[in-house]
């Protein structure tokens, strides 16, 4: 494996899976910095949903996803200077950032904007492809799972802890979809590349995790 000059921990997984958690954790307590991708791909999403641009309009999303003016600060997400995190976060845009991730120039539009985030002392940057994509050389590949219904049950209780009405039956035929589509698709599809290491949490607390992904990433540069 190449090892690049940064440390970059690299965390893939399907939706709901725990991995923002546990790769905004393993950030925090080695102080790198942090890419949370699919909060790219959701904004992306939410400004053509806002814009009137068709989610199935490639040039003109990656047009759009190209000059896009998002950024990240103290846990928000901000479109134009508007925070936006409730809305990115919905599940009307997650479905439409799955369906926009399809889209082969719209995910090149984005790649460079995802790297910019490399910086010292080091990255964790999470996602579905930035082991086999984005970052091709990381330090360490972890493919992060559960499985649909130990997912499914951690978003219902998340929702209901927040006060939003939820269906545990729904949710698990939602991430199913989204779990088929990003899987499925031709351009990076979600999948374990092969020098990943497979994590998997269904019996694993977050603090598990987050001591496991480090423990790798330790092992790994001693
Ligand atoms: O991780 P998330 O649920 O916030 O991601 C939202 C959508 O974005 C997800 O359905 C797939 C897509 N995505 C992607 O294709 N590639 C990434 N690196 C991150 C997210």
């Amino acid at each position: 494996m190449i090892l690049s000059l940064i440390p970059v921990i690299a965390i893939d997984g399907p939706s709901a899976s725990g991995k923002g958690t546990v790769a905004a954790l393993v950030a925090e307590q080695l102080k790198f910095h942090y890419l949370d991708s699919g909060a790219i791909y959701r904004v992306a999403a939410l400004a053509a949903l806002r814009t009137g641009i068709s989610l199935e309009d490639e040039s003109a999303l990656s047009r759009m996803a190209g000059k896009l003016d998002v950024s990240f600060k103290n846990g928000e997400i901000w479109l134009a200077g508007e925070c936006v995190s409730m809305d990115a976060r919905s599940e009307a845009t997650g479905n439409a950032a799955s369906k926009i991730a399809a889209l082969p120039k719209l995910r090149l539009a984005l790649l460079d904007f995802q790297r910019s985030f490399l910086g010292h002392p080091g990255l964790v940057a999470d996602g579905r492809d930035m082991g086999s994509v984005v970052f091709p050389d990381a330090t360490v590949k972890i493919f992060l799972t559960a499985s649909a219904e130990i997912r499914a049950d951690r978003r219902y209780k998340q929702l209901i802890e927040k006060g939003i009405h939820a269906n545990l039956s729904r949710i698990l035929q939602d991430l199913q979809q989204r779990d088929a589509r990003d899987r499925e698709r031709s351009v990076a599809p979600l999948q374990k590349c092969a020098d990943a290491s497979l994590l998997d949490t269904d019996s694993l607390t977050i603090t598990d995790a987050v001591n496991e992904v480090i423990g790798r990433y330790q092992a790994l540069r001693a």
